[in-house]
């Protein structure tokens, strides 16, 4: 193959063995990834002198992937963010789901999509692809419906990252996939992204409570969530009492919700960017999800583990653009439809295209 490499990864704690991907597209844009989790361990973009630096946060190794949380690069479902007390009901059963952050079950449970091996088949060309697939059976972590999914990976021409999933059920089912790369635009160890610049089309977002659980869809409107027009995210960075949503979370980690959000269809549109004027590195989201979470990494707490090049966790160090419906939405009315009935096709496109200024 051209433009695709593949390569041993050694094996996770139970024996797995896991296999790297690297992809080699334009401008010197490369990018790995392993059949574990569909983790995006790597993403070199260059920047406005041609140098290219690695934008997203992860490991070194499988060890050390596994010795440590956050879902760093990782394929998230079978549904992405919080579900209250892991329980939801569709069609008058009752489905209980393992609680693994508190009282609510968060990003597919114990063993979720980002801890799975996936198939892997290999597309090489100029836009090299890799095409993961995995089959999540009915029952696995509590949800019903055998459910089959693909997602690929593409480097496009124009240096974008573009991400379709796909997915099917034989029964009726609850579905929120994403992927969860915590980016830094100016490289994964340059310091805190709270300088980066963000805009993003939406005019809502979901207010949570100590939980995380989404209690109501408010508007962004002359609150720290308003993006809509351009701004650093340390701008409006109130983690005290001056906005109580923020200080809770203890940063951003909040969903927001596309100005068109209650229209949605398939169109992939754009929604925004995340810009870093020291590197020139700008990166522009396009999406057919109705919502993004904003997360800037808050729980990225050192914890001893090691991070790439032996660097410690730190809080703020990365931000994550996770596109999708929104968290919980089953067991709220007037939010977004996540459910997968037999015969429908689950498609999910997300673009993350590159560019520098000068
Ligand atoms: C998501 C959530 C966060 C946190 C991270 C994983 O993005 O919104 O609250 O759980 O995943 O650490």
């Amino acid at each position: 193959m051209k433009n695709i490499q593949t390569f041993c990864m050694g094996k996770t704690a139970d024996g797995r063995a896991v296999t790297g991907y690297t992809l080699y597209g334009t401008a010197g844009m490369k990018m790995t990834v392993s059949d574990l989790g569909g983790v995006i361990w790597s993403l070199l973009v260059p920047d406005a002198q041609g140098r290219v630096s690695d934008v997203v946060a992860g490991y070194d190794c499988v060890a050390d992937l596994e010795a440590s949380s956050g879902y760093l690069g990782a394929l998230i479902g079978r549904f992405g963010n919080r579900i209250a007390k892991g329980s939801f009901t569709l069609d008058g059963k009752t489905y209980t789901l393992y609680q693994n952050d508190g009282n609510n079950h968060l990003h597919g449970g114990k063993v979720g999509y980002d801890s799975r091996i996936w198939n892997v088949r290999c597309e090489d060309g100029e836009e090299p692809a890799l095409i993961l697939s995995y089959l999540s059976p009915d029952g696995e972590e509590g949800y019903p419906g055998n459910l089959s999914i693909q997602v690929t990976y593409r480097l496009r021409a124009d240096m974008a990252l573009e991400i379709h999933y796909e997915a099917t059920t034989d029964q009726k089912t609850v579905l929120n996939l994403t992927n969860h790369s915590y980016f830094n635009l100016g490289g994964f160890a340059s310091g805190t992204i709270l300088d980066h610049t963000l805009m993003l089309d939406a005019t809502q977002y979901l207010e949570t409570d100590e939980e995380l659980i989404p209690q109501r869809i408010a508007d962004v409107d002359g609150t720290p969530f308003d993006f809509r027009a351009a701004k650093t995210l340390r701008r409006d960075f109130w983690v005290d009492d001056r906005c109580p949503a923020l200080q809770l979370a203890g940063g951003y980690d909040h969903c927001f919700c596309f100005s068109d959000w209650q229209h949605a269809d398939k169109t992939v549109r754009y929604r925004g960017y995340l810009q870093d004027d020291v590197s020139g590195r700008r990166m522009e989201l396009y999406t057919n999800q109705p919502a993004v979470q904003v997360y800037s990494a808050n729980f990225l707490e050192d914890d001893g583990n090691r991070l790439k090049g032996g660097l410690h966790k730190s809080k703020q160090s990365a931000v994550c653009l996770e596109t999708q419906c929104m968290p919980d939405s089953m067991n709220h009315e007037g939010f977004t439809d996540c459910i997968l009935r037999p015969g429908q096709i689950y498609e999910h496109t997300t673009v993350f295209l590159f560019s520098v200024e000068p």
